[in-house]
């Protein structure tokens, strides 16, 4: 029996409108020649998987996208390293193959996103512009044999990246069976060749207008610095001064902004707009600002990598929620492990039913799409030993059925899931800028500021169920309680509205090494939090790196603050001392270790210790209590991750068990379950077990 069905036509009920619109408006007369009339949108939830099909003789497609199909695979990526497949020689484009797979998948009612092939440009493309080759730190230029061998800077790179993207477009920007585009591969690699170097300088003079102007700004009196001319500007990536490594990495963000548009604009000049454009970011990687690049995007999409080890939730969950706000909106999956990867130190597997457990999770917080890297093993090539789905011989490997459940439960809950996401009542405020002034000088070497945020995030996540990850210049009006953990850059927007947020009755928490740079990762002239002194009625008179960790107690119960220690000192009367630091190095004995003051119905505290789970677990009680903060959903018992999602209509609640053993959820009210059909009032999962349940708005 083949598994081949046209993408069914719409129906003519209410719900086909769209799809009806979706067509008359978005497949010209031109376009719908060879191409089918109807083709129904995509559904609200998708399973997908990297495809390559310019590996495999045409004869195998079939097999392969019926294998898919039997998955529940909905969508298929494809492209983007396939450059010297659509262009074998310069101007001979080839894309007669890449329609064929389009149309093939369609045929297996499987769309396609589309990635442009610039991560990975063809050895005639870098021999004959061998300025195209990005330059390491060290000097050396890349080489072809490898992948993101181009320079992000460089115009003759552009303009090749333009053209392949513009003729893609053209041929496929009305291809009803093409969803979306994903612009090139996980950006990551920069280059240090001098006209990158001219490009800086002018870029920094743009920002700073005069030498003058950033002489002061960089304090460059300091160690002789001082620049007479841009042109004496250098490249450095630590450790320089601290106002030219952020500018350096705006600078490396900004490019990056119009690397992207570069393609972007072309895909849009030329594509239907029911076409979304992307690209696959990579969690907390912080080579650039992704808040700047993801900002002309139409959706924000990371690939979730598990790596050696197993899922952590909230590591990954976390991930999650960064991404989504990235734009303050759901976000997709564009790549993620079918039980191992290639590049860990042990690349062990992901337990069986793991994966699936992954996948609801990212559902969970936001994500509408999730997709497998990759569909079949390369026969060769740096990856032959990665996680696939299907095994070099063409047949589905061991974890292949855990993939066709979650193709069930997709189609199950899509419906259901459309237009919900995730809302939290809690905000985490997160920013490059702050995250690299901390890294580059960390002065404890084991500070990480990703284990500082997810030290608040952990208990939060786990009290509230929700969280959010957002700049500190959103508006952050809606949100119950706003953390910001490491906060270590406050530009004057941020402080502005910080300070409103917490006179329009906010509750505002400030972690160790908050508000102690300026934009230009300069000190405050104020003691930290700098602008926000007068408000807090306090401040860090000093920071002390730790060897040891040094005792707290207070408020929060006996505890200790484990790699560094600010101790804090009150000057108004209404700021309160919560907890003060025991007998340690002398300096911090019997002083205040966290301060908070009222600021009308809102409040601003000072956290100067960084406590174990248990200290972190018993201050973010105190504070989910003090700013109201509820439940999304409900007590759960420990290991048992819930992720809500709402729309106009209902509530979605995915529950997931990490914990190892079997575990009973009683629900706050009767729900329907999703996956598994009628009405419950409690659930069973067993480890890795999901339970999908709705609940109606009333
Ligand atoms: C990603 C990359 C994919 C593949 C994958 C393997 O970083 O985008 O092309 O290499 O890693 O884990």
């Amino acid at each position: 029996m083949t598994m081949k069905k046209l993408l069914s036509p719409p129906s003519c009920a209410l719900s086909s409108l769209l799809a009806c619109l979706f067509l008359a408006v978005c497949v010209p007369a031109s376009a719908q020649k060879s191409l089918p009339k109807t083709v129904a949108p995509p559904p609200p939830i998708l399973l997908g998987t990297a495809w390559y099909p310019e590996q495999w003789p045409e004869s195998r497609w079939p097999a392969d996208l019926e294998l898919m199909q039997k998955a529940g695979i909905r969508f298929v990526r494809v492209g983007e390293f396939a450059w010297s497949k659509m262009e074998p020689s310069e101007g001979n484009y080839q894309f007669g193959w890449l329609e064929r797979a389009i149309d093939e998948a369609g045929q297996h009612g499987i769309y396609t996103v589309l990635g442009t092939p610039t991560a990975a440009p063809p050895a005639w493309l870098t021999q004959k512009y061998p300025e195209t080759l990005r330059t390491n730190e060290d000097g050396r230029k890349a080489e072809h044999g490898n992948r993101q061998q181009f320079n992000w800077d460089n115009p003759k790179y552009r303009e090749l990246a333009r053209d392949i993207a513009t003729r893609m477009a053209t041929r496929f920007g009305h291809n009803p069976y093409v969803i979306g585009w994903q612009i090139d591969n996980e950006y990551a690699e920069v280059s240090f060749d001098p006209h990158t170097r001219a490009d800086f300088q002018n870029w920094v003079k743009q920002r700073y207008g005069t030498l003058d102007n950033l002489n002061e700004r960089w304090t460059t009196a300091y160690w002789s610095q001082t620049y007479s001319n841009w042109n004496q500007i250098p490249l450095e990536t630590k450790p320089g001064n601290p106002g030219l490594l952020l500018s350096w990495k705006r600078f490396v963000s900004a490019t990056w902004v119009s690397y992207q548009k570069n393609q972007l604009d072309a895909i849009r000049q030329n594509a239907a707009p029911r076409q979304f454009i992307t690209t696959n970011m990579m969690g907390w990687f912080d080579g650039y600002d992704h808040y700047a690049v993801a900002k002309d995007l139409d959706l924000a999409a990371w690939d979730d990598y598990v790596g050696e080890g197993h899922v952590n939730p909230y590591k990954n969950g976390s991930t999650d929620d960064l991404t989504r706000g990235f734009k303050q909106k759901n976000f997709w999956i564009m790549e993620t492990q079918p039980g191992h990867v290639n590049w860990a130190p042990i690349n062990n597997d992901l337990n069986k039913g793991e994966v699936r457990a992954l996948a609801w999770e990212n559902i969970g917080h936001g994500a509408d799409a999730v997709s497998y890297w990759q569909w079949r093993s390369d026969l060769n090539g740096q990856e032959e030993y990665h996680g696939t789905l299907v095994g070099a011989d063409g047949t589905p490997v061991p974890l292949y059925p855990e993939i066709a459940q979650l193709g069930q439960d997709f189609a199950k809950a899509g419906p259901v899931l459309q237009d919900t996401s995730p809302k939290s009542q809690v905000a985490i405020l997160h920013t490059y800028p702050s995250f690299w002034a901390i890294d580059w000088q960390r002065h404890n070497k084991n500070y990480d500021p990703i284990d500082e945020l997810l030290s608040y995030y952990q208990p939060l996540k786990d009290i509230a169920q929700s969280v959010d990850i957002v700049q500190p210049t959103v508006p952050l009006d809606g949100y119950k309680l706003v953390v910001a953990p490491g906060l270590n850059v406050l530009t004057d927007a941020a402080v502005k509205n910080l300070m409103s947020y917490v006179n329009n009755g906010g509750h505002l928490i400030l972690g160790q090494r908050s508000g102690m740079k300026n934009v230009d990762n300069g000190l405050q002239t104020e003691r930290q939090p700098g602008p926000l002194v007068p408000l807090l009625g306090g401040r860090v008179d000093q920071y002390y790196a730790l060897i040891h960790p040094v005792p707290v107690d207070g408020q929060f119960g006996a505890n200790t603050s484990k790699l560094w220690a600010e101790l804090l000192s009150t000057n108004s009367p209404d700021t309160q001392v919560l907890a003060t630091y025991g007998k340690s190095n002398g300096w911090l004995d019997g002083k205040p270790a966290i301060i908070t003051r009222k600021v009308g119905k809102g409040s601003i505290t000072y956290v100067g210790v960084w406590m174990d789970d248990a200290g972190m677990a018993k201050l973010a009680k105190w504070m989910t209590a003090m700013s109201g903060v509820t439940p999304a959903f409900g007590p759960v018992p420990a290991g048992v991750e819930v992720d809500p999602r709402y729309s106009k209509d209902r509530t979605v609640y995915v529950l997931i068990n990490w914990a190892s053993t079997p575990q009973t959820v009683t629900l706050p009210a009767a729900m329907q379950n999703v996956l598994e059909g009628g009405s419950v009032q409690s659930v069973t999962l067993p480890q890795y077990g999901v339970s999908v349940l709705s609940e109606e708005k009333k």
